[in-house]
């Protein structure tokens, strides 16, 4: 029985660290295991601007408790951007990438974009400067089921910016269905990211007698077939899959007493435990480095890290509650045993 592995340390290409209080509360999680995080630019005013960006590198760095964390903005994409000053920041690395919320699709996408076609002009701009784009792939509309956003939102949007931009490079993020890894692994310039919750959960642990909203996230979780699949790509090493747990915190209120459940799981104090269970349950634990520390860097064109972590092989349970000052979030895995843990 394998009882340790090292492996490169990761990067999160894809993670929340909000603002203020909750900002300083929560960055060190992510800190603790990532070299390199996507800090998503979903803050209650989005970061659409190149001074933005600075400043919110800025102040999630300093607060990560660690020397060489590296925050990496994508500039939340919108059909009035400065296409100057997003240009500039593009060729300067000071964006990472441009990121779509269609609107209405997720917390804090009401600023997003209504009508893609608007802004085929910003993909041209990605695809010029070898950028990438990050898609939340999903479609929120009247007609469209809760379960079936994403894979409308693939058919009516993504197959026409794909064969409109074929040399842009597009990460599905949080890919949540069978149709979606499957678009994903038939597509060389489309990679997806996948959570640890979209591989533990499926709809029952939302909807049940009880609805459960500290499972609730969009995407939402799917179905056994889906989830299979999500774990069957993650852990096949598959250059185009990799590591983004989507960690999005959400204080307890705006999950337990509100009348809008806040969608997002806060899994940063123990998601690299998670994939590593995972990995293991699907004997696959020597695929975990390809997905968590080779496959993303490689494809956003970043160097792999040099450092290296363990995991060993250790019970221990995951805390309830992240709380501070005003601060109380309930974490992913809550009560649960995890059968890795990082040593620091
Ligand atoms: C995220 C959030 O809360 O910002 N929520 C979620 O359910 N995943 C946004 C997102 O990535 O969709
Ligand atoms: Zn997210």
């Amino acid at each position: 029985m394998t009882t340790s592995i090292n492996i490169i340390q990761p990067d999160d290409w894809h993670v929340h660290f909000r603002e203020d209080e909750m900002l300083k509360v929560v960055t060190k999680y992510s800190a603790r295991v990532n070299r390199r995080c996507i800090a998503m630019p979903n803050t209650s005013t989005p970061i659409t601007s190149s001074n933005q960006a600075i400043n919110y590198k800025k102040l999630i760095e300093s607060n990560s408790q660690s020397l060489n964390f590296e925050a990496l903005i994508p500039c939340y994409l919108t059909d009035s951007l400065n296409i100057d000053d997003f240009t500039y920041a593009l060729q300067n690395k000071i964006f990472v990438g441009g990121k779509l919320y269609p609107s209405n699709a997720t917390t804090n996408s009401q600023y997003g974009v209504n009508d893609i076609k608007k802004i085929y002009n910003i993909f041209e701009i990605l695809e010029k400067e070898n950028s990438v784009l990050l898609i939340h792939g999903e479609l929120n509309r009247d007609d469209i089921d809760i379960f079936d956003r994403e894979k409308y939102f693939i058919d009516e949007e993504l197959y026409q910016i794909r064969n409109t931009f074929k040399n842009l490079k597009i990460v599905l993020e949080h890919v949540s269905s069978d149709y979606g890894v499957d678009f994903v692994n038939s597509n060389q310039n489309i990679a997806g990211t996948i959570t640890p919750h979209h591989m533990l959960l499926t709809k029952k642990d939302v909807f049940n007698d009880k609805i459960n909203p500290h499972n609730y996230c969009m995407p939402i979780v799917k179905n056994e077939e889906d989830l299979i699949s999500l774990r069957k790509y993650a852990c096949s090493g598959n250059k185009n899959f990799f590591l983004g747990t989507d960690s999005a915190p959400h204080q307890i209120s705006d999950k337990e007493q509100s009348k809008e459940i806040k969608p997002g799981i806060f899994s940063a104090p123990c998601s690299i435990e998670l994939y590593a269970q995972i990995f293991e349950e699907e004997n696959s634990l020597d695929k975990l480095e390809k997905f968590s520390s080779i496959n993303g860097p490689n494809f956003y064109n970043f160097s792999i890290n040099s450092d290296k972590i363990s995991l060993i092989k250790k019970e221990w349970i995951v805390e309830d509650f992240t709380v501070y000052n005003d601060i109380k979030i309930k974490n992913f895995y809550a009560g649960k045993k995890i059968s890795w843990k990082i040593q620091n």
